[in-house]
């Protein structure tokens, strides 16, 4: 096993783009004063999750959902092996984190959609509420998502959020991806800024 490159440039913006614009969008949320800097940081959050989306279809090996998403068997069979001390078998997300990152996707996509009405007036007190508790869930799998990020770079002796800003990890050389992307950041940031102005107008 060697150092192999494995998250490229967009991953690894995206993720931590996404992390810091939750965080500020969650200590912003209850404040009248920041409204404006939550709407900006939740239109954020919409803008890297959409570009997620569409990177899960035509990004670089490791980011497609056809490579991380598996069905409840392999998940069983990565949670009893962490147990056993396995050897991790996946380069990229391993079974169990793959459903984290759809259910975070998919959280923040709702959270972001119902926030927009909410910062429009539209829908009432309800509305409100189920913003908050969409936000709260996306706290909930958030925090999970960071314990099993621990756990797993416990169980396999390597440090994940490090790889997270290196894109590298350990791996076999044939599960190296071949390019970065990093030109595909400017369409990312330049998206992202599109989303977040015109969310938050
Ligand atoms: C400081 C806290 C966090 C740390 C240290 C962290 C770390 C990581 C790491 C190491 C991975 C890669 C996991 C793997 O090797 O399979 C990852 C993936 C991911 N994390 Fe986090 N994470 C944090 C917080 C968050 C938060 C708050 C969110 C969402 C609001 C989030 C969303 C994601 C997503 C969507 C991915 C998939 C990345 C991709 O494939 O594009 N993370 N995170």
């Amino acid at each position: 096993m060697n150092k192999i490159r494995v998250w490229d440039w967009p991953v690894r913006i995206g993720h931590w783009l996404l992390v810091g614009a939750f965080a500020l969008a969650w200590i912003t949320g209850e404040s009248e004063e920041w409204r404006l800097v939550h709407a900006f940081a939740g239109g954020t959050v919409v803008g890297v999750v959409l570009f997620r989306l569409l990177w899960g279809v035509f990004g670089t090996r490791h980011a497609r959902f056809s490579s991380f998403v598996r069905g409840p068997g392999a998940v069983l069979d990565y949670v009893s092996g962490l147990f056993r001390r396995e050897e991790s078998q996946y380069a990229g997300h391993n079974a169990a984190g793959g459903w984290a990152i759809l259910a975070l996707l998919s959280l923040g996509l709702l959270a972001g959609a119902s926030g927009w009405l909410v910062y429009q007036d539209i829908g009432g007190e309800w509305l409100e509420e189920v913003h908050e508790a969409l936000a709260s869930g996306m706290l909930a799998v958030a925090l999970l998502h960071v314990g099993g990020v621990v756990v797993s770079s416990l169980a396999h002796r390597e440090n994940l959020v490090q790889a997270m800003f290196t894109g590298l990890k350990q791996g076999r050389p044939d599960e190296a991806i071949s390019s970065t992307r990093p030109l595909a950041v400017v369409l990312l940031l330049g998206w992202v800024a599109v989303c977040a102005w015109w969310l938050a107008r």
